[in-house]
């Protein structure tokens, strides 16, 4: 479970060993990842902790090592990476290659290290966490947008390349959510300068509408991301491979 050491990835990892999996909570800082894992182990569940920077062959490998010394490896969740606030002006060709990096090819690592031993069991799961802006990619953070894009189109190339073999690839793509205090913080910071509100409630309402207009008319929480994957984890999803599950509140526009 590659960066579960906080926001979406804390909450997959959390619903996925209350399901009975036995978790490898991941993160670089190993304060960070320890509390997850010790957050698992206290409510019943089971936890190990592998800690790397995927960005490198050698971080990917301890990561592998770590993981596997626990045994066999059935899911693959490739949740990691990162967002840059950057514009097309401000986005240098060393930020592309570096966000493509951290969020594409540090997924590939992991699926190079993990699916061939899910082969030879002929059962695996490997979940990409996609994005909408993927599919409707906004004017800021262009770099982000099409590492997206790439994760999604991996996911079914994967797909084809398992055919038949028992092992699945699909994407879980989030909308706008409300992942950690990051972004909690960045809202609120935003609230303000736009006028949106005094309370995190309201800020967040007139936000969804102003940048994430959605059916549900609020932001996406990390449990829901999580859910998604449990499905997809799971037995009932044996029939879906090369697919996306969308968990937007059903955004159809972005507006900027
Ligand atoms: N939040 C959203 O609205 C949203 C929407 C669509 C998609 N997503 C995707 O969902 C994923 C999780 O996002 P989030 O908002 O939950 O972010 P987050 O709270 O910042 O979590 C990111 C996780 O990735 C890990 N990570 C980052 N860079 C890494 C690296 N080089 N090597 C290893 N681990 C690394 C972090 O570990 P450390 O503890 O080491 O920092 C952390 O566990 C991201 O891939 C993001 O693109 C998010």
């Amino acid at each position: 479970m590659t960066g579960s050491s906080s926001g979406i990835g804390e909450e997959i990892a959390k619903l996925l060993a209350a399901e009975g999996a036995t978790i490898v909570v991941h993160g670089r800082d190993e304060g960070r990842a320890s509390a997850v894992a010790e957050a698992i182990r206290a409510t019943g569940g089971g936890a190990e902790v592998a800690l790397g920077d995927l960005t490198t062959d050698d971080g990917a490998d301890a990561v592998a090592a770590a993981a596997l010394a626990g045994g066999p490896i059935d899911i693959l969740v490739n949740n990691a990476g990162f967002i840059g606030y950057l514009s097309w002006t401000e986005a240098t060709a060393v930020d592309w290659a570096q966000t493509y990096n951290t969020n594409v090819i540090s997924s590939v690592r992991m699926i190079q290290r993990l699916v061939a031993q899910m082969r030879e069991r002929h059962w695996g799961r490997v979940i990409q966490i996609g994005g909408g802006l993927s599919q409707q990619p906004i004017a800021i953070m262009p770099h982000y947008n099409a590492s997206l894009a790439a994760r999604h189109n991996l996911a079914v190339s994967l797909a084809r390349e398992l055919k038949g073999t028992g092992v699945t690839s699909n994407v879980v793509a989030p909308g706008a959510i409300l992942a950690n205090e990051a972004i909690r913080a960045q809202l609120t910071h935003m609230g303000q300068s736009h006028g949106w509100g005094e309370t995190l409630e309201e800020i967040e309402h007139n936000y969804t509408l102003a940048m994430a207009p959605n059916d549900v008319g609020r932001l996406g929480r990390p449990e829901e991301i999580a859910a998604a994957v449990a499905y997809l984890a799971s037995p009932l999803a044996d029939y879906v491979s090369g697919a996306t599950i969308r968990v937007d509140g059903g955004t159809v526009r972005t507006v900027i």
